[in-house]
């Protein structure tokens, strides 16, 4: 992909780029990461810095960037507090803004024959004129019992959703180099999780479920495989309207002491505990329309991500409800800390940090 007004080239599936920050544009905040290889061999990784930088509301809707200075402007804070010189980046697109898709195709072909291919191909998926869109294609795998085929993916954006974002960099100062899918940058970070489970978490049908600010994304994973994807329009600003309207108080208010725990004792029993079930509800129903639209029948483990993921016994009512076992994601449990990391503050934003993190892990691609 070739972004002519900043002279970058952008893939969806680029390799190695040496020094790079993972990050992650969302409605709610940006989210950025530094990662570094302690023991390549061992594939260990410290986690240098990363900051959470608020990003004002409205700035970003619907995942599109409504207002490119102010998200500009986020950026840059969150940069400066990272107190790093690194400028390159890598940034993500959400799912709904690109369309992949899996063709197969004759193994062994030249580079450019398998370009042209995939062109033409594309036309026929794409509902845009190619020279509107940013293409960009990997060899995903061979195909078992068929040697001369392989598996190829494809993924195509809006040309303005790509530049929207390289230009929301270039304002902070910085330099998207990589641009990445966000469901593909947290099946990235969930790597590390996976490696907690027994056996790696082979054969076991994972669901993570992100519940942000305001979309709850189900992604099912089988052996690193995605088999299900589903968004519904359900998050934390909930719970902060609730807090207003209950409190009297602004959207702000609401929002840090929702965070901080300031509120009275019916808080709990009259906002959050009813949020909670409601959460758990719209977990189970997601689990439902995946049970209903695949073959599957059982999910071994739930994670959690998201900033709704913080919320104090989320595990055991989500657990309790779905009866799966549920758990908060960590990615930087097997991680060493830069002593500018304060591990207690870092467990409650871990699981916010998924994108960021899965964003940062694209600097060390095996080339
Ligand atoms: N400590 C906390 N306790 C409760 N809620 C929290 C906490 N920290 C963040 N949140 C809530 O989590 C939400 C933000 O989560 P996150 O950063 O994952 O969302 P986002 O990625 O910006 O949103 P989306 O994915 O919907 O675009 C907000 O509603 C915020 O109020
Ligand atoms: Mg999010």
């Amino acid at each position: 992909m070739f972004n002519k007004s900043f002279d970058i080239h952008l893939t969806f599936f680029s390799t190695k780029s040496p020094q790079l920050l993972g990050v992650d544009i969302s409605s709610s905040s940006v989210k950025m990461i530094e990662l570094s290889m302690v023991n390549k061999a061992e594939n260990t990784l410290r986690l240098e810095s990363y900051a959470i930088e608020p990003m004002p509301k409205e700035a970003i809707l619907d995942g599109n960037i409504n207002n490119l200075e102010v998200v500009g402007d986020s950026i840059r804070r969150a940069w400066k507090r990272m107190g790093t010189r690194v400028k390159n980046i890598a940034l993500a697109l959400p799912a709904a803004a690109v369309i992949t898709k899996i063709i197969v195709v004759p193994a062994g072909q030249r580079e450019d024959d398998l370009a042209f291919q995939v062109e033409t191909e594309a036309n026929q998926y794409i509902p845009f004129a190619l020279d509107e869109v940013n293409l960009d294609f990997q060899v995903v795998r061979a195909i078992p019992d068929h040697p001369d085929e392989v598996e190829v993916m494809i993924a195509a954006s809006r040309k303005e959703k790509v530049e929207d974002r390289v230009a929301a960099a270039f304002i902070a100062g910085l330099k998207a180099t990589v641009m990445d899918v966000e469901h593909f940058a947290a099946q990235t970070a969930f790597e590390l999780i996976e490696r907690q489970l027994p056996e790696g978490g082979k054969d076991q049908v994972i669901a993570l479920v992100d519940i942000g600010a305001s979309i709850t994304h189900l992604n099912v994973l089988y052996n690193g495989e995605f088999v299900y994807t589903r968004d519904q329009p359900f998050g934390g600003d909930q719970l902060t309207q609730e807090i207003q309207n209950q409190f009297n108080l602004t959207s702000e208010e609401a929002e840090a002491a929702k965070r901080n725990g300031s509120l009275s004792e019916n808080f709990h029993t009259e906002v959050l505990q009813p949020f909670c079930e409601t959460l758990a509800l719209e977990v189970t129903r997601a689990l439902q329309f995946f049970f209903t639209s695949t073959q599957y029948t059982q999910v071994n483990y739930i994670f959690l991500s998201g900033g709704c993921a913080v919320i104090p016994g989320l595990e055991e009512i989500v657990t309790e409800r779905t009866q799966v076992i549920t758990q908060v994601v960590n990615p930087f449990i097997n991680m060493e800390l830069s002593n500018r990391i304060a591990p207690r503050q870092l467990k409650i934003d871990a699981p916010l940090l998924m994108i960021a993190c899965g964003l940062a892990m694209r600097g060390f691609d095996p080339s």
